[in-house]
């Protein structure tokens, strides 16, 4: 979780949220408040910035007052860069706080040096997370720009020199080339849209490659899998019982060989409701009760049964 003066969401309903990053109120759409009611309507009018989709993707910000200068959040280590893009975001989930506590906890208890490979990096705060906790990571991402601004955030964390690659390139194919190339990894992170594009126009369908994603992962961490952190923003596939599904039908040995737990991403109100925000697997070598940071568990909706 952020800290109360980094992040919070202040309230939701009628299809939007509001949140507050650091010193700006945010109030954009969210399709999991359709179907909720605003608790606090008077909240809603100190909305520094307002967006509004117009068409497709993209859509514009209305400001009611100046966003000076560049403004960043910060969660640990970690200095993380806001910008209000044409599509809506930020350049941060915050409900993913949670999992980049368990996967600094993760590389620390290994006891072992871990290279990971995060894929649809985006602005890098997972990257950064492991980086911070001693791993060595490669970063791939389709989009240029996110690669830049992942690195703005790795020099803005103190991060700049930890040993990290960036790469801009399409997961499916980034991946195909690493089997080829023979190299493998100790953990990988996966946190794919439900549609998406490679730099060269590869298209990405979460629902038709996620499968054959998830197998070429296994194979890259076969030897030394350390752990595995999957996870989902998209309605597609929303519910941590069917990302989990999806992955015990590609890696059903993933049950005996260690611990694997679903939850769901969740923001919590300021009245105390709880937003859906998706879903993610995890995966350890290491036994639950050697879990590190327990509290970064998040929100467990559902757990495996026996084999
Ligand atoms: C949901 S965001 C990831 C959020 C990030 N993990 C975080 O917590 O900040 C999805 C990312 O996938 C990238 N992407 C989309 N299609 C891709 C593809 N075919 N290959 C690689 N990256 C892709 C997008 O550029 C975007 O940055």
């Amino acid at each position: 979780m952020f800290a109360p003066d980094q992040h919070q969401l202040l309230d939701f309903g009628a299809g939007r949220k509001l949140e507050r990053f650091g010193r700006y109120t945010v109030d954009r759409p969210s399709p999991a408040a359709e179907g909720a009611s605003e608790r606090d309507r008077n909240l809603w009018q100190q909305a520094d910035a307002r967006y509004e989709r117009s068409e497709g993707e993209r859509g514009t910000w209305s400001y009611r007052r100046r966003i000076d200068g560049p403004c960043a959040v910060r969660h640990g280590l970690l200095t993380l860069e806001l910008k209000f893009t044409e599509f809506g975001h930020l350049g941060i989930f915050p409900e993913q706080a949670g999992n980049w506590d368990w996967l600094a906890g993760q590389i620390r208890a290994a006891g072992r040096p871990l290279k990971v490979l995060n894929l649809f990096a985006h602005t890098g705060a997972s990257t950064l997370a492991v980086a911070a906790a001693g791993a060595e990571v490669v970063h791939v991402d389709a989009a240029s720009n996110v690669v830049t601004w992942a690195r703005r955030n790795a020099k803005a964390s103190n991060l700049a020199d930890a040993p990290t690659r960036w790469i801009t390139e399409d997961a499916l194919k980034f991946v195909r080339r690493e089997l080829k190339r023979g190299n493998g990894y100790d953990a990988v992170i996966l946190d794919p849209p439900g549609y998406g594009h490679g730099p060269h126009g590869e298209t990405w369908k979460l629902a038709e490659h996620l499968g054959e994603l998830l197998t070429m992962c296994l194979e890259l961490t076969a030897a030394r899998r350390q752990f595995m952190l999957l996870s989902c923003h998209s309605g597609e596939l929303a519910f941590a019982s069917e990302l989990l599904h999806a992955t015990l039908a590609v890696a059903p040995e993933l049950r005996r060989e260690g611990t694997i737990q679903a939850h769901e991403l969740s923001l919590v109100s300021l009245a105390g409701d709880r937003l859906h925000c998706g879903a993610a697997m995890r995966w350890s070598a290491l036994p639950e009760a050697d879990h590190p940071n327990p509290a970064a568990r998040g929100h467990t909706i559902e757990r495996p049964r026996e084999a």
